[in-house]
């Protein structure tokens, strides 16, 4: 998610550094713009950061190792849109990545470093908790509430609850890719299939 997070850098005129977790990963990097060491990021510290990695439990990790000490601030690409006022509420959230194509309607809550993966929908409504992962092209019909740290793949389908009973996906739990949600996920599982069924 690295590189993505530095395209959208790119695009808004941001010139981004990424950050290698040591030496290994640094050698390891294939493309040739500027990388830091993760102990230099100290001396960088006047520049607002993102988290660009996809799985849900490290970048909640790395979050909480940085919190307090860096500057997080939401990257959206030029060619996410939104309803009414959606923005806003997206930006009283920090660490969100929002990449290209991505829709949201509008009255959509957000909590801080997930990541609204390309052409991912997210109707009206729903409470996306922190750091959550919705994978592209995959859709959240309204009224939907993701819990903290769950992940929908690909393609996925979550369809809509209502007002008064959100349709939920809990904690931590995983949608396979192409899955139909169509009843409430319980917490620290996968689900996959249409429609969608607890395999873990
Ligand atoms: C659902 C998922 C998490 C399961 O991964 P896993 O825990 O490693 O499970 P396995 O690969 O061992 O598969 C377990 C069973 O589920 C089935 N299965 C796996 N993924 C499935 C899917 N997306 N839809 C339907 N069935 C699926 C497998 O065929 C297997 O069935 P079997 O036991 O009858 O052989 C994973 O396959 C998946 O879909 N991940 C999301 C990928 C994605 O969206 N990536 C986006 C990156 S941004």
């Amino acid at each position: 998610m690295a590189r993505e997070a530095g395209d959208i850098a790119w695009l808004l005129g941001l010139e981004p550094v990424y950050i290698a977790r040591d030496e290994i990963e640094l050698r390891a990097w294939s493309f040739s713009h500027q990388v830091i060491l993760e102990r230099d990021v100290e001396h960088y510290t006047d520049m607002p950061f993102v988290i660009g990695i996809g799985e849900n439990t490290i970048r909640k990790a790395v979050a909480e190792r940085f919190k307090g000490s860096l500057t997080f601030i939401n990257l959206i690409h030029p060619s996410a849109t939104f309803g009414f006022a959606q923005r806003e509420l997206l930006e009283q959230g920090e660490g969100n990545i929002v990449a290209a194509g991505a829709r949201f309607t509008s009255g959509t809550t957000v909590g801080n470093f997930c990541i609204f993966n390309q052409n991912a929908t997210i109707a009206h409504d729903c409470i996306v908790e922190s750091y959550v992962h919705v994978a592209p092209g995959a859709n959240l019909s309204g009224n939907v509430h993701l819990k903290t740290g769950c992940w929908v793949g690909a393609g996925a389908v979550v369809n809509q609850g209502s007002n008064s009973q959100k349709r939920v996906v809990g904690e931590n739990t995983v949608v396979g890719s192409g899955a139909i949600v169509i009843k409430d996920c319980e917490a620290n599982a996968v689900y996959a299939g249409v429609p969608a069924k607890r395999i873990k």
